[in-house]
């Protein structure tokens, strides 16, 4: 019954609403709203991105635009030169110095926020990246960041692009054990970190966890530490450990002539969960990867120079990479971040920074739109939020009902919604509506941005029906595209490429990209993504490796084996559930259930905690000895069990599935 209530009625239009324009109003003004865009890329692939490029300053010109005679090696803006900090910051100067290039909110403890104008930020990269010559930081050399979202990350970032040394970020939340692994595995010999930081209110030890981290890395690490704390920490500096603050103060004043690289020169690694238990390192270079996100933020995101731009994810994530750090501020806009929680000191955080900013954009997780959603509308409604020109999300699909909930309470029903399909891999955004041009389909991501050629193959590699359930594949090259896994060319083949290639080739033609997705399209082209088809599971937008989690668990004393899958979570989309079989000897326990969570806490890191961890004396197997996870699967959903008849063992499936629904 709609009984003439506005409210109600609107909920019962939207609900039935699939297809939505583009509100006139953000039209108008769109940096992209000619829908010829993408014929013409089409036509002129792929000199197309040169449009791209051509956001940026280069040093030296490029001369080729694609090289692409040794597939899948491709090289983009070969002979070309460029420095990210310079097309960060220096650029910026003349027009925008006095402009803010980061807002950064603290948690609300101190109220102590900061400000940096592209002046200050240019300033402070200079002294840093002075500051990290000192230590002996050479060009090439890889540099691993370790902490969370404090302005001196995104200066730590651009100090390093400055000097030519490669960073990775490692996430703030992830063990020391992960951070000792990524540190080896990139040969780090340099660490910037920091004392600790607020979370709830609290302030929270970090050095220590970075200290035990050092202690499981084979080579020398000389570290810096940020002081975020001040006065609540008292934290020791061990040798080769130096005072952030004074390697900046040393410097002051510094200039620090930036490094010209080669557009192919490595820009930073990433590591991401991957099928197998070892992370993969992403290499993303300078030229290629740099004008993708310039180009994706402004065509996608619509930035512009005088916006506050804001994005909720964590810098230790590509998101933050791509859009926090390097997109943004190469349009020279004002890019804003923030530390602690959306429910902290109250669920109306994010609404609340929004409205004192008066953000333009917001571009967050269906994950946390989904907590939004379950906190009720109240909390937006106590805010003004009509400052917000466009939303985006990204990280998982996103269900209709949470997408039409965002669409109103956030957006006011006049901000269109991306919803952004990308990977660590991708650089950035691959397929979403280009919110001048296109119609939204709420739960479907859009087509694939013009330039790019996407298809939903079979497992043979043949393009399926629209309707049709599929693989996601890639067909030919883009710039922002990882160029290898670190150190690891083979590898990078055998994950992305062997699946739907003629390996033999060197036809581009013959190269098709795998990223591990499941997907459907329809008449128009608009692409539902279904999610991972690898062993890779997605908790709150966070990619995570069930590998991974196995081999931490399989670590914990009295562990025989373990199978790990990914439940449905009606709010983290995606949970944890662990199958653990115990040794001889040991029983099940509230105790060892609690050593098996910390096991994972320590390997990797809370992120990763099981939601549930069923003890069981076998695992569903089939007759050749393989766990099969899809019954594992249906158990943690509760889902109507499939076929056992191939099990060896089909008795053990009833007894878990009994233990997980607790009957
Ligand atoms: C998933 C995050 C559906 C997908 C930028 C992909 C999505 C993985 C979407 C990459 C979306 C990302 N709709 N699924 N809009 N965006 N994914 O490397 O499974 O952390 O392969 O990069 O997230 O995760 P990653």
């Amino acid at each position: 019954m709609t009984d003439g209530d506005p409210d109600v009625e609107l909920e019962a239009r939207l609900a039935e609403q699939e297809r939505f324009e583009p509100p006139e109003s953000f039209v108008e003004q769109a940096n992209v709203s000619d829908a010829g865009i993408y014929d013409e890329f089409e036509e002129n692939w792929p000199e197309c991105w040169e449009g791209a490029a051509d956001l940026l300053d280069w040093d030296e010109d490029y001369d080729t635009v694609l090289d692409d005679s040794n597939p899948p090696f491709y090289e983009w803006f070969t002979g070309g030169s460029l420095n990210a900090s310079t097309n960060c910051l220096d650029r910026h100067l003349d027009e925008r110095g006095d402009e803010v290039a980061i807002e950064w909110v603290g948690e609300p403890v101190e109220e102590d926020n900061r400000s940096y104008t592209y002046e200050e930020l240019h300033r402070e990269v200079n002294e840093f990246a002075a500051g990290l010559r000192d230590l002996g930081v050479e060009e090439d050399e890889v540099v691993t960041m370790y902490m969370p979202m404090v302005p001196e990350l995104a200066i730590a970032m651009l100090a390093c692009a400055r000097i030519g040394a490669p960073h990775s970020v490692v996430f703030a939340g992830f063990s020391a054990d992960a951070l000792a692994t990524r540190m080896n595995a990139a040969d780090s010999e340099y660490l910037v970190t920091c004392d600790g930081y607020y979370r709830r209110g609290d302030p929270l030890p970090h050095k220590e966890k970075a200290d035990e981290g050092l202690a499981g890395v084979d080579h020398d690490v000389q570290t810096v530490v940020v002081d975020r704390l001040g006065d609540v920490s008292d934290h020791e500096m061990g040798e080769n450990q130096y005072d952030y603050a004074d390697l900046v103060a040393e410097n002051e004043g510094a200039d620090v002539e930036p490094v010209q690289r080669d557009a192919e020169d490595m820009l930073f690694l990433m590591y991401t969960s991957g099928t197998t238990g070892e992370p993969k390192g992403v290499k993303h270079t300078t030229g290629g990867y740099l004008s993708w996100v310039s180009w994706t933020s402004q065509a996608v995101l619509d930035i512009k120079p005088e916006d506050t731009y804001f994005c909720s994810a964590d810098i230790g994530w590509i998101t933050g990479h791509s859009y926090i750090v390097y997109g943004p501020l190469a349009l020279g806009t004002t890019t804003m971040m923030y530390e602690g929680t959306p429910d902290y000191p109250d669920k109306d955080r994010l609404w609340d920074i929004i409205e004192e900013y008066e953000a333009d954009q917001l571009y967050t997780a269906p994950t946390a739109i989904r907590a939004f959603m379950k906190w009720g509308s109240s909390y937006p409604e106590k805010h003004d939020l009509s400052s917000l020109r466009l939303l985006g999300t990204v990280g998982e699909p996103i269900n209709p009902r949470a997408w039409k909930w965002y669409y109103k309470h956030i957006g006011g029903e006049e901000c269109p919604i991306v919803d952004t399909w990308w990977q660590t891999e991708t650089g950035g955004m691959m397929v979403t509506t280009l919110p001048g041009v296109k119609d939204m389909k709420p739960g479907s991501a859009g087509p694939a941005l013009p330039g790019l050629d996407v298809q939903i193959v079979d497992t043979k590699g043949e393009t399926v029906e629209p309707g049709r359930a599929g693989y996601l594949t890639v067909q030919k090259p883009w710039p922002g595209m990882l160029r290898t896994l670190y150190n690891n060319d083979e590898r990078y083949i055998e994950e992305y490429w062997a699946e739907y290639s003629d390996t033999d080739s060197d036809d581009t033609d013959d190269w098709v990209y795998f990223p591990e997705d499941g997907a459907k399209i329809d008449e128009d082209g608009y692409i539902t993504v279904l999610g991972r088809v690898d062993d890779v599971i997605n908790v709150s937008g966070h990619r995570l490796g069930t590998m991974e989690i196995e081999s931490a668990i399989v670590g914990v004393e009295g562990v025989a084996e373990a199978a790990v899958v990914g439940g449905n979570h009606d709010v983290k989309g995606e949970a944890v559930y662990a199958y653990v079989i115990l040794e001889d000897g040991y029983e099940e326990s509230d105790e060892m259930r609690q050593r098996v969570v910390d096991g994972v806490d320590d390997a990797i890191g809370p992120i990763a905690r099981p939601e549930q961890v069923v003890f069981t004396p076998e695992l569903p197997k089939t007759r050749s000895g393989k766990i099969m996870r899809r019954l594992l699967e249906d158990i943690a959903n509760g889902d109507e069990l499939g076929n056992t008849s191939t099990l060896r063992n089909p008795d053990v499936v009833k007894d878990i599935a009994t233990k997980v629904s607790g009957d």
